[in-house]
C-alpha cells in the first residue's frame, strides 16, 4: 500500500470540494492490479490505521497538493498542431486549416508520432482522462488507443465519421465508415482502459444513411459513448436548418437519429432555446463546455445559468485545436470569464470549488464514470496529480496570502497553467 501524506483535494457527493491541509491518501492495488484509493482524509483520522499495516510505504510531499487528474470532455488529438490558427470563424477555419491537417492521418506514422506528444502533453498538464476526437481514418484510433493503452490511461476515442460536405482526404464512405465503426468497437472498447465513442462530427457532414448507421450502433452497442458538437456557430446553425429542414432544432437532429442518450456529450451547446435544453435532461445528455475555443473562434458563451436551470449534464473541455490550451487551469479561468456576470452580461460567477468539479468529478459524471475516475475517493481509480502551488513566485506570493479554499483554488484557476503540475500519476492496471 502507498500512502502520501500532504495537502489533499477532493470531492463530496454533491459536488463540494473538500479539503485537507494535511490530508491522507492510500492507494492499493485491487485484484485486477488496478490501483485504487483505499483512504482518503486527514492524516490525523486515519494514520493509525493505515501507517501500521504491513508493506505501508509513506511518501511525504510537503508544501504540495494532491488533486484528483483532470478530465477533459472534448479533444482533438489530431488538432495538437492546428492550435492557433486564426479564421473569420468556425466554418473558414475547418476548411482552411483544420481539414487540411487531419488528412494527413491517413499515414500512421504520423498518426502515431502525433498520438505520443498529445498523451506527453495531457500529462504535463494533469489530465489523466479525455474524451477525444481522432480522425476519418480508422488507424488514428489505433494509434491513440494503443499509445495510452501502453500508458495505462483511461482514454475514450473514435473514428470521425464525415460522408458529405468534407474534402476529398478526410471524408470517408457511409457503408465502409460504418463497418470501420463497428471493427473498432469490438476492437477496442473496454480493452483495459479504453472506451470506443461513436463520433459523426457535426451534423452538417453527415449523410442522414450515415446518421441513421450511426443511431443504430448506438443502441446495439449501449455503453459505448457518443461525441459531436452542436450549436457552436450561428452559420453552422442556419447551415443545419437548410439541410434538415424537418427538424425542429439542430439539436433534434441528432436526436431523430438515436444519437441522444446516457454517455453522449455534445461540444459547445451554445445557441440552444430551452426545449432543446429540456431535452438534454431528458436524454442525460452531455455538454463539453469549450470556453477557450468558443473564445478563439468567436462563437459565443455557454449559458451556465440556463443550463442549470433546466437541470443537464455538463462539464469543462479545451476543445483543442479550436481551443487555445491543452491546461484546464486555462480552461477553468476562461469559464469563469465567459460564464460570469458582467455590467454588459448576464451570467454565473461560477465559484472555484464549481470551476474545478466541473472539470474533474463533474465530468466524470457527464461521462457516466462517477466514482470511477475524477475524485479521490475510496474505490477510484487512482489517478491524480501532485500540484506545487508554490511553482511560480506569484502563485507562491499569492496561495501562502489565501486565507479560505476558495482563495486558494481561485488564486491557482487565475494565475496557473501546466507549470502547477509537478507530476501527474496515472492508476496503471498491472
Ligand atoms: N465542428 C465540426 N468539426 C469541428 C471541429 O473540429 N472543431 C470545432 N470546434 N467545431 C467543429
Ligand atoms: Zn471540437
Amino acid at each position: 500500500m502507498q500512502i502520501y501524506r500532504s495537502s489533499l483535494l477532493r470531492f463530496a457527493d454533491d459536488g463540494q470540494a473538500l479539503y485537507d491541509e494535511d490530508g491522507l491518501l492510500a492507494v492499493a492495488p485491487d485484484d485486477r492490479g488496478q490501483q485504487r484509493v483505499v483512504a482518503a482524509g486527514s492524516w490525523q483520522a486515519l494514520q493509525a490505521q493505515f501507517t501500521g499495516q504491513p508493506g505501508a510505504e509513506v511518501t511525504h510531499l510537503p508544501g504540495r497538493i494532491l488533486a484528483p487528474g483532470f478530465i477533459d470532455l472534448h479533444i482533438h488529438y489530431p488538432q495538437t498542431d492546428v492550435i492557433g490558427a486564426p479564421a473569420a470563424g468556425l466554418l473558414p477555419w475547418l476548411e482552411k486549416y483544420t481539414f487540411p491537417h487531419e488528412s494527413a492521418f491517413c499515414e500512421r506514422a504520423h498518426a502515431d508520432n502525433v498520438a505520443e506528444f498529445f498523451l506527453d502533453e495531457l500529462q504535463r498538464n494533469g489530465v489523466t482522462t479525455a474524451l477525444a476526437f481522432a480522425t476519418s481514418h480508422p488507424g488514428s484510433v489505433d494509434a491513440l488507443m494503443g499509445a495510452s493503452q501502453a500508458r495505462g490511461m483511461r482514454m475514450i476515442t473514435g473514428k470521425v465519421l464525415q460522408d458529405r460536405h468534407s474534402p476529398d482526404g478526410v471524408r470517408d464512405q457511409t457503408e465502409q465508415s460504418l463497418i470501420d465503426t463497428e471493427t473498432l468497437i469490438q476492437r477496442w472498447h473496454g480493452v483495459d482502459r479504453l472506451g470506443y465513442a461513436i463520433t459523426p462530427r457535426f451534423a452538417p457532414t453527415s449523410t442522414h444513411e450515415q446518421l441513421r448507421g450511426a443511431g443504430e450502433l448506438a443502441a446495439r452497442y449501449a455503453d459505448v459513448w457518443i461525441q459531436s458538437h452542436v450549436a457552436e456557430n450561428l452559420d453552422e446553425v442556419r447551415w443545419v436548418a437548410e439541410l434538415f429542414p424537418k427538424a425542429r432544432s439542430y439539436l433534434s437532429v441528432y436526436d431523430d437519429f438515436g444519437l441522444m442518450r446516457e454517455r453522449a456529450v455534445y461540444a459547445h451547446c451554445i445557441h440552444l432555446d430551452d426545449e432543446d435544453r429540456a431535452l438534454m435532461r431528458e436524454r442525460s445528455t452531455a455538454a463539453a463546455v469549450s470556453p477557450t475555443s468558443n473564445l478563439f473562434l468567436g462563437s459565443g458563451f455557454f449559458d451556465f445559468a440556463r443550463a442549470d436551470a433546466a437541470q443537464f449534464l455538463y462539464g469543462l473541455a479545451s476543445d483543442v485545436g479550436g481551443g487555445m490550451s491543452f491546461s484546464p487551469f486555462r480552461t477553468m479561468q476562461a469559464a469563469y470569464v465567459a460564464g460570469r456576470e458582467g455590467q454588459t452580461k448576464q451570467g454565473l460567477s461560477l465559484s472555484p470549488g464549481n470551476l474545478w468539479w466541473q472539470h474533474t468529478a463533474g465530468a466524470a459524471r457527464a461521462l457516466g464514470l462517477a466514482g470511477q475516475v475524477g475524485n479521490l475517493q475510496p474505490g477510484c481509480e487512482a489517478d491524480f496529480v501532485v500540484i506545487n502551488p508554490a511553482c511560480t513566485p506569484l502563485l507562491e506570493r499569492k496561495t501562502r496570502q489565501a486565507e479560505s479554499l476558495d482563495e486558494l483554488l481561485f488564486a491557482m484557476i487565475i494565475l496557473g497553467d501546466d507549470r502547477l503540475i509537478e507530476r501527474t500519476v496515472v492508476s496503471q492496471a498491472k
